[in-house]
């Protein structure tokens, strides 16, 4: 029958489209953005120079508290060498660049007065790129919090923080968004509030439990859900401010970049399942159930109970929607197993409230790498992306999503020289880039979903040749990624492993004055990528 033909064709040309075995660029849909990513402390240096202030990373690394009392004094020097490396991303052939402002360069007190020299560098930096035809994807705030308004008022435990990083946000908007069409408020707001707050392990230090260094004060009972609090309305008031003032005039997109770790149980056990969907609704949900739902998830509400802050009813609508897409930094599957017992405990951190203890297969250890890592200390799971993805799908309404970092950690030569050749970095990009493309194909949704979703060329290609498009639209829905980021685009200090971990795809020779750039074997196979090769490394 005609419908039976129908419907072999129709898996016929599904079947064309969906073969995974040679992918290349154009599989992606039309306007799927990749690029490479950095950070302003990470990469820029010149951190005394022109009028930049210290920010709370300056405080840490100069008081020590970096491996090998690391700093990101002078790092890959890209304050000075921008046009240079404006060229190799051109030479790439990159859509995008994903950088972040220094709020200390550009407000060096934190609020106040503009630093003239700080506006002309960003504008030099964003000029540059588009003069290449890159799109510059901007976060605004990247850990370098101002070390003044840390002074002031505790920075982050103080709601004072909302104003100041609003008006910070406008300088910006104003500034550069006639330019900038890509924002992302904050970087990894769910990860900051442990590592600063609960474990201590970075600035401000604070926490109720070292390990390590001593901290600096704090309760790791309550400071990083006050602090994680902040950073939400933060965003929140940002993100209104753009939509009322700038959005419509600048056609821009706005939202933020979580810490995407994927949460897997230790073992099949009903309680480590349950173990690892109650610490996704810690570390994702925290900021994605607020922001799709209005307050925090219900794990949270109950675990946490009155230490968790509340929302107004000003704030919950706020909060609600307040992203066009949300980016997320993906590297790892990480392994919990439930321990119930935790919540007993009268001082509790994040983990205790979580009730779960981490059980981290993906280390291996070595005796030539800090912390027992290895060269390929992160195991290749490209799984956890796709299950992350299918988990945004389900869970939170099928955002649009920026990856906005993967990558692999790799280690400096032993002998001193440079190594160029990473081909485990190009494998693994190689297979996360497959797994985005599988995620966007092959999961199933509704028709509702689906608005928004732009077909690669092979697809439109094939919809023009067949009429019962809407047909195999239904069947195409899938994740609704936009965009994916290669962290990093150079070798740059690494907040706790400062130059012993380099995640280039080009590398700096950290020991030439000069910061010498040089091509890896990731970077060459990431290129012919983009210019429309088969996707093998
Ligand atoms: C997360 C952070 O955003 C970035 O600054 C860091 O270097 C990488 N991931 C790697 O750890």
């Amino acid at each position: 029958s005609s419908a039976a033909a129908l419907l072999l064709l129709f898996f016929l040309a599904a079947e064309a489209v969906a073969a995974p075995s040679s992918i290349t660029r154009r599989d992606f849909p039309t306007g799927f953005v990749f690029g490479v990513g950095s950070s302003a402390y990470q990469v820029e240096g010149a951190v005394a120079e022109d009028g930049r202030k210290p920010s709370i990373w300056d405080t840490f690394t100069h008081g020590g508290y970096s491996i090998d009392q690391a700093t990101g004094d002078v790092t890959a020097d890209q304050y000075h060498k921008y046009k240079e490396d404006v060229k190799l991303l051109h030479e790439m052939g990159v859509d995008a660049y994903r950088f972040s402002i220094a709020w200390p360069r550009l407000i060096p007190d934190g609020r106040g007065a503009v630093n003239p020299k700080g506006l002309e560098y960003y504008n030099n930096l964003i000029d540059e790129l588009l003069s290449y035809g890159i799109q510059p994807h901007v976060t605004i705030y990247h850990f370098d919090f101002p070390q003044a308004l840390q002074d002031e008022y505790n920075g982050l435990l103080s709601p004072r923080f909302i104003e100041d990083f609003t008006a910070y946000a406008d300088v910006c908007f104003k500034n550069f968004g006639d330019r900038v069409k890509h924002w992302s408020t904050v970087n990894e707001p769910n990860i900051e509030p442990i590592g600063g707050y609960d474990q201590g392990i970075l600035p401000p230090r604070r926490c109720s439990f070292p390990f390590g260094f001593a901290c600096d004060g704090g309760n790791s009972t309550t400071e990083p859900y006050i602090v994680a609090h902040h950073l939400l309305l933060g965003h929140a008031s940002a993100v209104s401010l753009y939509r009322e003032k700038y959005q419509v005039a600048q056609g821009g997109q706005i939202g933020l970049t979580l810490l995407g770790w994927w949460y897997e149980p230790g073992t099949q056990a009903p309680e480590d399942i349950a173990a690892a969907a109650r610490m996704n609704d810690f570390h994702i949900g925290w900021y994605m159930h607020p922001m799709v739902y209005g307050d925090y998830p219900p794990v949270m509400r109950k675990n946490v109970g009155s230490r968790l802050p509340s929302f107004t009813d000003e704030e919950r609508e706020r909060v609600k929607g307040s992203f066009d897409f949300v980016g997320f930094n993906h590297y790892v599957a990480i392994y919990v197993k439930a321990d119930l017992s935790r919540l007993d405990e009268k001082l509790r951190d994040y983990t205790a409230d979580a009730a779960v203890k981490y059980d981290m297969p993906f280390l291996k250890s070595s005796n030539q790498f800090p912390f027992g890592l290895t060269n390929d200390f992160m195991s290749s799971t490209p799984w956890a992306l796709k299950k992350m993805l299918k988990h945004l799908q389900v869970k939170y309404k099928n955002p649009a999503v920026m990856i906005h970092e993967n990558g692999a950690a790799g280690m400096p030569d032993p002998s001193g020289g440079n190594v160029q050749d990473d081909e485990f970095r190009s494998q693994f990009l190689q297979d996360y880039i497959e797994a985005t493309l599988q995620s966007i194909r092959y999961q199933y949704g509704n028709m509702a979903e689906l608005s928004g979703t732009k077909l690669s060329e092979a697809e439109a290609k094939c919809a023009r040749n067949l009429i019962f498009i809407s047909v195999f639209i239904v069947h195409r829905n899938g994740s609704n990624v936009q965009g994916y980021f290669v962290w990093s685009f150079l070798d740059v200090f690494e907040y706790l492993f400062g130059y012993r971990v380099r995640f280039g795809v080009y590398g700096v020779d950290f020991n030439s004055t000069a910061r010498t750039r040089y091509q890896r074997h990731s970077a060459q196979w990431f290129s012919s990528f983009l210019r429309g090769g088969e996707l093998r490394p």
